[in-house]
């Protein structure tokens, strides 16, 4: 493994794989009662620069269950939100912490606090990528499906964190990936240059939903204006308009499909609230697999460190 999850293209799907199956023994350790706190006596700081609730819940309860602590610091609240520089914040944390999680705008960032701390860099979403969630959504359809290689994967929407961290985790786990999204919205060019490098890669890049969802084993979207695009709401609504999982798109997917959404949902929007309740169970199994998928980062990358 390396030392930080930055983000899914660092990883191999060997590391994919080794920390899915290391989140379902940690997952069946915690509904059977098995202690596991195998970081006892570790501290976790946690940067939040943007809003949440099911990352902040999931670390904060997922360190706490592995014997550990986890500190909340607001970007607003702490120096950080008065410009100290990120080399310094990682030079003060590693002295106090054994891991840092940090949700922020700027991949930079992250991808900085890495080069100067010496302890674990866990990235809880940037603009660029949201690693923790696809390990999750890799998890939950694991787990409904039994294999992910060979299943095809289709996200319709914003080529936005989610769209660029699915397609590299659905990719690493040998799935097809289909991505419709509208001109002017598509996922990152690394992303895209990524997933046309293999020959052996099953990705599309269209521009109707409909194309994307034909044949589909599992449907993913997301929010048409994510964290930071507040102002941008009116013209994206009209941009995206038919980007939207339904009962039409629905049909058109295999038999007993699953339908994922790292929420929050906006109903009426990218999706309906028919489908969003049809597949509920589905959903809120995915938002569940964030903590037991985040543990297994954190006794990974964290169980050795200071030893
Ligand atoms: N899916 C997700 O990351 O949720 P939060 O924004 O609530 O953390
Ligand atoms: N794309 C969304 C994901 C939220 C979990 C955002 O960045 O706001």
């Amino acid at each position: 493994m390396t030392k930080d999850l930055l983000k899914l293209l660092d990883l191999t799907g060997e590391d994919i794989d080794k920390i899915l199956n290391t989140a379902d023994q940690l997952k069946y350790n915690q509904k059977h009662g098995i202690p596991h706190d195998y970081l006892k006596g570790k501290t976790l700081a946690m940067i939040f620069e943007k809003n949440s609730t099911r990352t902040r819940v999931s670390f904060e309860t997922g360190m706490f269950q592995l014997g550990g602590h986890a500190l909340f610091l607001s970007g607003k609240e702490s120096q950080i939100g008065r410009g100290e520089p990120v080399e310094d914040t990682a030079r003060v944390l590693e002295r106090y912490c054994d891991g840092i999680m940090i949700r922020t705008f700027a991949q930079k960032e992250v991808e900085e606090l890495a080069k100067y701390a010496r302890i674990p860099i866990i990235n809880g979403l940037t603009d660029f990528c949201h690693p923790c969630q696809v390990l999750a959504d890799l998890m939950t359809i694991r787990e409904h499906k039994a294999i992910l290689k060979g299943l095809k994967l289709c996200y319709i929407g914003d080529g936005n964190n989610m769209a660029n961290s699915l397609i590299v985790g659905g990719l690493k786990c040998g799935m097809e990936v289909s991505v419709a999204c509208p001109e002017g919205y598509d996922p990152d060019p690394q992303v895209l240059e990524f997933a046309k490098s293999d020959p052996n890669f099953r990705f599309s890049l269209v521009r109707t939903p409909q194309e994307a969802a034909v044949g589909a084993d599992a449907v993913f979207t997301d929010v048409w204006a994510s964290m930071g695009q507040e102002e941008e709401r009116a013209v994206r609504a009209k941009a995206f308009e038919g980007y939207q999982v339904n009962e039409e798109l629905m049909a058109l997917t295999n038999p007993g499909c699953m339908v994922q959404h790292c929420l929050p949902a906006h109903r009426g929007e990218e999706i309906t609230a028919e489908v969003f309740e049809a597949h509920a169970q589905e959903i809120f199994d995915e938002a569940e697999n964030r903590l037991h998928a985040q543990k297994a980062v954190m006794y990974l990358l964290m169980k050795g460190n200071k030893e």
